[in-house]
This record gives C-alpha cells, sequence and structure tokens, in this order.
C-alpha cells in the first residue's frame, strides 16, 4: 500500500501533491511509490554501507571538513535541476521524455547536483550531498528510473593554490584527481583507473573516472573544475571549486557483485538479511530453489560455451559470472547439452556449491543455476512520429514494475511508404520466484493493450 503522505526533508508531501492532474506530469504511481524510500539511509543497505564507506573516506581523510546532507526533499524546481546549474534551455536532458515532472516548474531531482547553488549561498564550502534521483530510461539490467547519487564539493581560496605554483583551475583539478583516487583506492583496493575528458554544463575541464573491474573499463562517476559563474552566483568570487557526483548502484553492483539493479529494491529477506552495517563488499549470493541442473562436468563446458556463443551481449554471461571457463570444440550444439538434468534444492550447500547451469522450462540457460528462468516476449509495432523507447518503457513498467528486466530493440525497419516498424523484446523475469506462463501472458497482454492506446501505435 503506498503511503499517501510523505515526509521528505522534513516537508510533508501528500501523493496528489506530485500525481495529478497537471498537463505537464509525468509521475507514475510507481514512481511515487519511491520516494521517501531513501535506501541510501539505511545502515545495512548495500546502498547504505557505500554511503557510510564513502562518509568514512572523508573523515579520515578531512576531519570535520565535509558537511553532509542526505535528507534533501527529492522534489526540486527547475530552477535548482537545470538553471542554477547552467544547463542550457534546449538541453535534451530537461525534456519530459527524460525527466519526471510534477509540472512545468517543478521535477524529480535527475542528480544530486540541484543542490550545489544552495549550498553554496548557504556557505557550505565543502560538502557531501546523497539522495535519491530520478530518470525516464530504457530497461535493462544496469538501468533502472530511481537510483542514488554522491555529489561532492570543495571551494578552495587563494591562499590554497598560491603556494603551489599552479593556477588555480590547475590546483583544482589535481586536487580534485587525488581526492577521488584516493576514493576509489578506499573502496576496491588497487586498482586500475583512467580519466577521461568530458563535457558538464556545470563544470570545466569536466572529466571522468573509469576503473578497471572484471575486465571491463567501468565508468564510475562524473566530475570536473566549477564553472566561475556558479561560484560568482553563490557570491564566491575569489575562489575556485571541484564537484563530482557518483552513481551508488553502479558501485555498489561491483562491490557487492550484485548483477541486477533491480535487487537494491527487493525486500525479499533472503536478499536483504546477506547485509549488513559496516561490511562492504560481501559478496551477494543469489537465490534460487526450482532450478534444474546439468551436473555432469563435460556437459556444463558445452553449454557454457554455447551459451556464450549465442547470447554474446548479456550482462550474466560475462567471463567472471561464468562458473569455468571451458576450452571446447566449435561446432558445440545446445540440444547435445540438455538431456542430463537433475532437480537440486539450491538451499542444500553442499549441492549449491556444485558447478551447474540451470535451464529453465523454455530451455534458456541460466549461468550458475542461480536465477529463476527468464520468458521473452517480442512485440512488433508500427511508431507514430511522438514515439520514444523511454516511453514505451514507462507503460512496461507501469504493468510489470519490477518483473520487467529488459526491454530491446530487435528489428526495425521503413517500408516503401516511409511507415516504420520497431519490433522490441521484452525480458520478464522475477528476482524472487519463477513466473507462470499465464502471469507472464496476461502482462503482455496488459502492455499490448496500453501500448497502443497510450502511446499511439500501431501493433502488427
Ligand atoms: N551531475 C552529473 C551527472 O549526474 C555528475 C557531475 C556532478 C558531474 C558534479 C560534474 C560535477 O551525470
Amino acid at each position: 500500500p503506498l503511503a499517501s503522505l510523505l515526509e521528505l526533508g522534513g516537508v510533508k508531501i501528500a501523493k496528489d501533491d506530485v500525481v495529478r492532474d497537471d498537463p505537464t506530469n509525468n509521475v507514475p504511481d510507481t514512481i511515487f511509490a519511491k520516494l521517501g524510500m531513501q535506501l541510501h539511509r539505511r545502515n545495512q543497505h548495500p546502498i547504505g554501507i557505500l554511503k557510510n564507506a564513502i562518509y568514512e573516506y572523508f573523515d579520515a581523510n578531512y576531519p570535520n571538513k565535509f558537511d553532509k546532507f542526505d535528507d534533501l526533499c527529492p522534489i526540486v524546481s527547475v530552477k535548482q535541476n537545470f538553471d542554477d546549474v547552467l544547463v542550457p534551455a534546449d538541453h535534451v536532458s530537461r525534456s519530459l521524455n527524460d525527466t519526471y515532472y510534477v509540472d512545468s516548474q517543478t521535477v524529480l531531482r535527475c542528480h544530486t547536483s540541484a543542490h550545489q547553488a544552495e549550498l553554496l549561498r548557504g556557505g557550505h564550502t565543502h560538502f557531501l550531498v546523497t539522495g535519491d534521483v530520478y530518470r525516464r530510461d530504457s530497461i535493462d539490467s544496469t538501468h533502472y528510473p530511481v537510483f542514488h547519487q554522491m555529489e561532492g564539493v570543495r571551494v578552495f581560496s587563494p591562499q590554497d593554490w598560491e603556494a603551489s605554483g599552479l593556477d588555480a583551475t590547475n590546483y583544482a583539478a589535481q586536487d580534485l584527481k587525488e581526492c577521488l583516487e584516493g576514493l576509489a583506492r578506499h573502496l576496491f583496493g588497487a586498482v586500475e583507473m583512467r580519466w577521461i575528458d568530458t563535457y558538464f554544463p556545470f563544470t570545466n575541464p569536466s572529466y571522468e573516472l573509469e576503473i578497471y573491474f572484471q575486465e571491463k573499463w567501468l565508468e564510475v562517476l562524473g566530475c570536473g573544475v566549477t564553472e566561475q559563474e556558479i561560484l560568482k552566483r553563490g557570491g564566491k568570487l575569489n575562489n575556485v571549486a571541484w564537484a563530482f557526483g557518483l552513481g551508488l548502484e553502479r558501485l555498489a553492483m561491483v562491490l557487492f557483485d550484485i548483477p541486477d539493479i533491480r535487487l537494491f529494491w527487493s525486500t525479499d529477506e533472503r536478499f536483504t538479511s546477506q547485509f549488513s552495517q559496516g561490511q562492504l563488499g560481501v559478496k551477494f549470493k543469489p537465490f534460487s530453489k526450482r532450478s534444474i541442473y546439468i551436473d555432469m562436468d563435460n556437459y556444463v563446458q558445452l553449454a557454457v560455451i554455447a551459451l556464450v556463443k549465442s547470447n554474446p551481449n548479456s550482462p550474466f554471461l560475462k567471463p567472471s559470472n561464468l562458473i569455468r571457463k571451458a576450452e571446447v570444440p566449435c561446432n558445440v550444439n545446445i540440444s547435445s547439452t540438455v538431456h542430463c538434468t537433475k532437480e537440486v534444492d539450491t538451499d542444500n550447500l553442499e549441492q549449491r556449491k556444485r558447478p551447474g547451469l540451470a535451464i529453465s522450462p523454455d530451455g534458456v540457460f541460466c549461468v550458475r543455476g542461480d536465477w529463476y528462468p527468464p520468458c521473452y516476449k517480442d512485440m512488433s509495432f508500427w511508431i507514430s512520429e511522438s514515439f520514444t523507447e523511454n516511453n514505451l518503457c514507462e507503460v512496461i513498467r507501469g504493468v510489470a514494475g519490477d518483473l520487467a528486466e529488459e526491454v530491446s530493440l530487435i528489428d526495425n525497419f521503413t517500408n516503401k511508404k516511409g511507415m516504420t516498424s520497431h519490433c522490441y523484446r521484452i525480458t520478464y523475469r522475477s528476482m524472487e520466484r519463477s513466473l507462470t506462463d499465464e502471469e507472464i501472458n496476461e502482462l503482455q497482454w496488459q502492455v499490448r493493450d496500453q501500448v497502443q492506446t497510450k502511446l499511439n501505435v500501431v501493433l502488427r
């Protein structure tokens, strides 16, 4: 049941203040339900544990310096979210397609940078702001319309850089990089990192930090030297500053081995009970009871190779997720691997430790046997001018909620009459149980129905 009165940053907010009949409003009930959840304030939740670990780093390196905020209301003005950080009037992030608008002047913040200006004006020179942020987006294992960021800002005075021999901007940029490299080492231990030049409206120069983890470069934060205009408006004429914004889910997925971003919202005790206060980086163990296992080693090898070949982009099939890397001949045939199956009880630890692959009823394999089976549904339609993938995903989320794991465009063509057809594949999967055919079919019918009525497309 949705709480209809929320207390957010000391402000009382009624559901009708957020989800209402305003021509600009695009906040669905499912998003409203996330307001006030504040995962980042739970000390036993991976997001809260990570926040505390970052606090620890700042407390150790800059004792009593950084003011911390983690209870600022996520409902902010367009001015705070965009104008105050110099986001141009025509920037895509302002569109109704990308941002949740409560009304034409009010949004659910899309980044914690929305609080930079007011805190600077309030006289803060060192601060960390942690909070939930909201973005309309596509659906896959690393994107969710609500996630958490931590913003950091540090302001310097002339005496800070004068002694260094560097100009103010270079001094701030160097300090920023040292600070964040130290943070990455604090969280990950010795890691390879690289800086990428990029663009943000509010910083110049701007960078992204990537770390090398599990055979991939992973973008973990954006940062840079604050635009002078922002400092000037904050009454800091003779200063220079740096700012960063880091995505907590991204980091937590890596640190805790959490393979799907929806899990952060799970209230299943088999998820929540695995984490405890102060324990950074305890590896998450997926849970499942009803998988079918192949338990003959050679069959496992064959299946892994076949699986990787047929799903080269699957996030579950990163080499690091595989039980074993097999050297197997190239002419592998999936059907040759499926006839040796055995039911096992994954609550039984001895059996769980065994290498294995799950096979879902429709013949789709899951690595480690720890995943409930997915269910794929394809849907084709002629799009209209106004069609966007974010809108499609909003409809699907409205019907299926967290059962929607991924939505991907698998076919796209334009016919001689100039009509464009899209085919989307929806992956349904629960993190907590096996889904039945009946319930998925029911969801898919509702999706088809709503796609037609709400998105102005013609199903094929
Ligand atoms: N607000 C940026 C984002 O959400 C991150 C950022 C913060 C970049 C501060 C630079 C400085 O992507």
